[in-house]
């Protein structure tokens, strides 16, 4: 396996350009020569991998609740462009299959974030790696992450030959270096806004990569770049991309 991290991953597809975590998103990200997208993944109540963020559907649909309370048939109904522009409206939430075959139609790299309900973390990675596995072979451009330790596990229970990287929200663990030996990781992501110099250094220690979420301010590349950190998820890869480019 050789991991080849891109500088720049689209975050939720790109999602200052195109509705976060749509069909629409991928090829806006391809369009603007973005190598690779962020998508999340989570399950709905009859256990389809769907690619959307939140827990409810309310910010980014014209539906209301719970993901976890919906079945999937339920879920189509919804339209989830408009809240972004007039100009999407209309558009369904993909299912995993959907986004992945568009991922691939356009060439990209993926890292597919497993983002549970909160207690369904280990089906929600069960279900989405099951889907990966049957449509997805190219082990050097995708990376499956999360911030949940059960998804994670269970990643590496059911996909140990597939690059794993563990997402650091605020609260820095203080056993990295075990959970790393337990986890098997090929990457640590972390919070650019949060992230302290020192906790960068001691992810090289360790010899892994590190990606940080979500820079869209060009200084804010160049001091993560001055840091080590490998590459950025950006909702606004034209932003960042002549900083992340220029520095040596
Ligand atoms: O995977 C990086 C980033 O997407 C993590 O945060 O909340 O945008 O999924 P969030
Ligand atoms: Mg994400």
């Amino acid at each position: 396996m050789t991991l080849k991290l891109p500088k720049i991953i689209g975050h939720r597809g790109v999602a200052a350009y195109a509705p976060e975590n749509t069909i629409e998103g991928i090829h806006t990200a391809a369009d603007m020569a973005v190598e690779w997208v962020e998508l999340d993944v989570k399950i709905t109540k009859d256990q389809v991998p769907m690619i959307f963020h939140d827990d409810t559907l309310d910010r980014t649909t014209n539906g209301s609740g719970l993901v976890a309370n919906l079945t999937f048939e339920e879920i189509r109904n919804f339209e989830c462009g408009s809240w972004f522009s007039d100009s999407f409206a209309g558009i369904r939430i993909p299912t995993l299959e959907e986004a992945l075959e568009a991922v691939i139609d356009r060439n990209l790299g993926l890292n597919l974030e497993i983002k549970p309900c909160p207690g369904r973390e280990r089906e929600t990675a069960e279900a989405a790696l099951d889907v990966l596995s049957q449509i997805w072979d190219d082990h050097d451009r995708l990376l499956i992450s999360s911030f949940s330790l059960v998804s994670m596990e269970t990643a590496l229970i059911m996909a140990q030959d597939w690059p794993r990287a563990l997402l650091i929200g605020e609260d820095w663990p203080e056993n990295i270096a075990e959970v790393h030996d337990f986890l098997e990781l090929s990457c640590i992501n972390v919070n650019a806004k949060t992230v302290q110099r020192e906790q960068t250094e001691q992810v090289m220690d360790m010899g892994l990569p590190i990606l940080a979420y979500t820079v869209n301010d060009a200084e804010e590349a160049r001091r993560l770049l001055r840091w080590g950190i490998d590459g950025v998820f950006s909702d606004a890869p034209d932003m960042v991309r002549e900083a992340l480019f220029s520095v040596h």
